[in-house]
């Protein structure tokens, strides 16, 4: 199973059926926060439908097709980070992420970008990692910015949320421009 420890304070480890209260209480604590930008938090009403994500996503991992992990900071469960798929032909994966509204401004986000970055190139041997953002979505912009994504283009009115629609900025980073980061 994937578990890191990055740091004093902050570790990720693949979600299991055991972290499913506290997963389900940190969303519902920030319903309002998250659903500006993301959509699952209208389809988790339940710890039920959190433990059919827990279960969703380790399937997903066996299948090695990418997985979700819990970030927690100072033995707390903060946010979420993971590898939406994997398409091994092209050898490119995509990050998504999201923090509780309190622990933003710590850098935990960034750092477990980084980590799974060097894991999606060194242990993985992919070729590319997308990140890909809400073009109004400002802070979340600023991850693959900092991280030395490229801005790849846009797609326009890709998905509709909060009763409107929302372009989408693609942003990649290739091997070579990870290796040469280094
Ligand atoms: C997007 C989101 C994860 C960004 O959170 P964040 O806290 O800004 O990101 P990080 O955890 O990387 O923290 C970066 C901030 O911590 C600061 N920081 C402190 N220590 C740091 C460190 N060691 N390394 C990097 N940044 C650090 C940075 O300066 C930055 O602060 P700033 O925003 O005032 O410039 C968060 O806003 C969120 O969950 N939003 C709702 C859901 C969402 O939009 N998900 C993404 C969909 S694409």
């Amino acid at each position: 199973m994937f578990y890191l420890k990055i740091s004093k304070n902050i570790c990720l480890s693949i979600f299991e059926r055991k972290h499913a209260t506290d997963l389900y209480l940190l969303i519902d604590r920030n319903r309002e926060h998250l659903s500006k930008w993301l959509s699952f938090p209208v389809y988790t009403n339940k710890i039920e439908d959190t433990i059919a994500f827990i279960d969703k996503s380790q399937k997903r991992y066996i299948d090695n097709n990418g997985f979700w992990a819990g970030i927690w900071y100072k033995q707390q469960l903060v946010g979420a980070i993971g590898y939406l798929y994997i398409d091994w032909k092209a050898k490119k994966t995509e990050i998504g992420y999201w923090l509780g509204e309190e622990f933003q401004g710590k850098g935990c986000i960034t750092i477990a970008t980084q980590q799974l970055l060097n894991y999606a190139f060194k242990t993985l041997k992919l070729n590319k990692v997308e990140i890909n953002v809400a073009k109004k979505n400002l802070k979340s912009l600023q991850i693959p910015k900092r991280l030395g994504f490229v801005e790849e283009g846009i797609i326009r009115d890709y998905e509709y949320l909060q009763g409107r629609y929302h372009d989408r900025i693609v942003h990649g980073l290739l091997r070579t421009e990870w290796v040469n980061q280094k």
